[in-house]
């Protein structure tokens, strides 16, 4: 089964490195039959376009404003990482909701404003430990992909992709079981399901993340009820991350 398999890369390496890093990565995976994208930081993605252009490695960005463009000192638009070639865009991630406040209302201005620009989304959903333990996980991701998805056209699903990444499971070595997964899977395609329709709960691309390495990829990556898998820290080792995108699952 192809899959896809994204990359992303958090606040790490330099342009220099990620140079060295896009160019292997772009020749080793060549032949393989998955879908592979790479999110480095924005800085990178000039890089990106460098070398990866014109290869089979899609890239996106990892975060991007909600404003076209104006008074926003730091920010940086859907239209500037598009213009430098990007393909997607990772939002909510957990580390900004939680370290900068990012909520559901922010996160779906950000969608509307990544699909008008015509960039694939790659929102990521996700319970805390606490969460999981008074058992409100599913409650909880059912809320944020209504809050998240609010006002998005059935068609525009097509460009995204629900990354299910529990917190608890991110950079911790704690990955989530195949029967935590293919659960949460099955309720977040049932959402959409609620919400959209059952040919959209069929279609979307439901990835997970968290703690993916070289130990469990195959595991994870052969369920069924995924379409791939986002990986940080892994994605970093250019040979753990080309490994596990060449795989046949
Ligand atoms: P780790 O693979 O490092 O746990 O990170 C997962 C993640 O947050 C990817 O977005």
């Amino acid at each position: 089964m192809k899959k896809l398999i994204i990359g992303n890369f958090k606040m790490n390496t330099t342009p220099s490195e990620f140079k060295s890093y896009a160019m292997t990565l772009a020749t080793k995976v060549k032949g393989a039959k998955n879908t592979v994208v790479v999110c480095p930081p924005f800085t990178h993605l000039s890089v990106a376009r460098e070398i990866l252009g014109g290869s089979k490695v899609f890239y996106g960005a990892q975060n991007i404003s909600a404003e076209e463009n104006g008074a926003f000192t730091g920010e940086i638009s859907a239209k500037m990482i598009k213009d430098l070639g990007a393909t997607y865009v990772i939002l909510g991630h957990s580390e900004r909701r939680g370290q900068f406040k990012e909520n559901d209302k922010l996160v779906n201005k950000k969608i509307k404003t990544a699909l008008a620009n015509g960039l694939k989304v790659i929102l990521c959903v996700g319970e805390s430990l606490q969460t999981r333990e008074s058992k409100q996980a599913q409650n909880f991701v059912r809320k944020q992909l209504d809050d998240d998805l609010k006002g998005i056209y059935e068609n525009e699903l097509e460009s995204v992709v629900i990354a299910y990444e529990p917190i608890w499971a991110i950079g911790t070595g704690k990955t989530a079981t195949n029967s935590d997964i293919t659960k949460m899977a099955e309720i977040i395609r049932k959402e959409i399901e609620l919400q959209f329709s059952p040919k959209a709960a069929q279609n979307i691309t439901i990835v997970y993340g968290g703690s993916i390495g070289l130990k469990n990829y195959k595991k994870i990556l052969s369920n069924a009820a995924i379409n791939g898998a986002l990986i940080g820290g892994t994605s970093l080792d250019v040979d753990a991350f080309t490994l596990i995108a060449r795989e046949n699952y």
